[in-house]
């Protein structure tokens, strides 16, 4: 494969810049994929190297046999996880993947692998949550979903007295199906996908970066740092993604 634009500043390269910014602009078709970078800048840890991952280990708080284990430790986790997201604030970068939704006469379609409701809180319209939402619980036993921001107990029960649990998916359980094919025939449509802060190691949603290229689409990953989709992609924003993409959606709206 051709060595891709490398971008690493956002004052120089001008020609690249506008002929990245031309091909969105040109699409018939815009995908983006985020991941735990997206939401760096709001002060959320990402999972690997230095973060959540590093302090916890995922057996013990985010899987169904751990909750089955100890829920009052799961809880314990998810609670200080929903005290975090509910306190942070969007920042530029998921105002401008807003910003570039607005200003779509294509479809569009914004997946996520972040559960912390940053997008939603930046204006973000449309939006696969792969993971689910911190905000949601669903009861264990009358399979019920809440949205709730409020602070809520060590093990907090559903009014039909079953346990509730965070609405997330936990390592070994399946993505909702329905979620899990809009975002395959979104990535499968082509055109151009944008993928910004993900380390691309989880699958399903890895997958989808795969899907897009094979379907044809121009890939443009935004990331600090090297990862599994780089060899993929035709573009490379080296960056943060706080001042990446908003200087592309700048670019594309123009
Ligand atoms: P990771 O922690 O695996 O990767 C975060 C990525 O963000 C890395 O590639 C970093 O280089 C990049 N990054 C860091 N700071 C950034 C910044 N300011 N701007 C842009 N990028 C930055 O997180 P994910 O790829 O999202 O799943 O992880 C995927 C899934 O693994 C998560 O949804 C979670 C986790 O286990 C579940 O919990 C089910």
């Amino acid at each position: 494969m051709a060595t891709p634009i490398l971008i690493e500043d956002v004052e120089s390269h001008a020609s690249d810049w506008s002929a990245i910014a031309d091909r969105i602009r040109g699409s018939k078709n815009v995908t983006v994929l985020t991941g735990a970078g997206v939401s760096a800048e709001s002060g959320l840890p990402t999972f690997r190297a230095c973060g959540l991952w590093e302090e916890y280990r995922f057996e013990d708080v985010a899987t169904p046999e751990a909750f089955a284990r100890d829920p009052e430790l799961v809880w314990r986790f998810y609670n200080y996880r929903r005290a975090m997201a509910m306190s942070a604030q969007p920042n530029d970068a998921h105002r401008a993947i807003a910003k570039l939704e607005s200003s779509m006469t294509v479809p569009f379609t914004l997946i996520t692998q972040n559960v912390d409701g940053l997008h939603h809180a930046a204006g973000s319209r449309e939006i696969l949550e792969l993971h689910g939402n911190l905000r949601r619980v669903r009861c264990t036993g009358c399979k019920k979903t809440e949205t709730t921001e409020e602070k809520l107990s060590e093990l907090p029960r559903c009014e039909c007295g079953a346990l509730l649990r965070p609405d997330i998916v936990w390592f070994g359980e399946a993505l909702t199906a329905a979620t899990l094919l809009k975002a395959q025939a979104a990535a499968a449509r082509g055109g151009v996908m944008l993928v910004v802060g993900t380390s691309a190691v989880v699958h399903p949603a890895a997958g989808l970066i795969e899907i897009g290229r094979v379907r044809g689409a121009f890939l443009i990953e935004v990331n600090p740092a090297e990862t599994e989709a780089t060899h993929l992609a035709h573009a490379v924003f080296r960056g943060p993604a706080s001042r990446m993409v908003p200087a592309l959606v700048e670019r594309v709206t123009a």
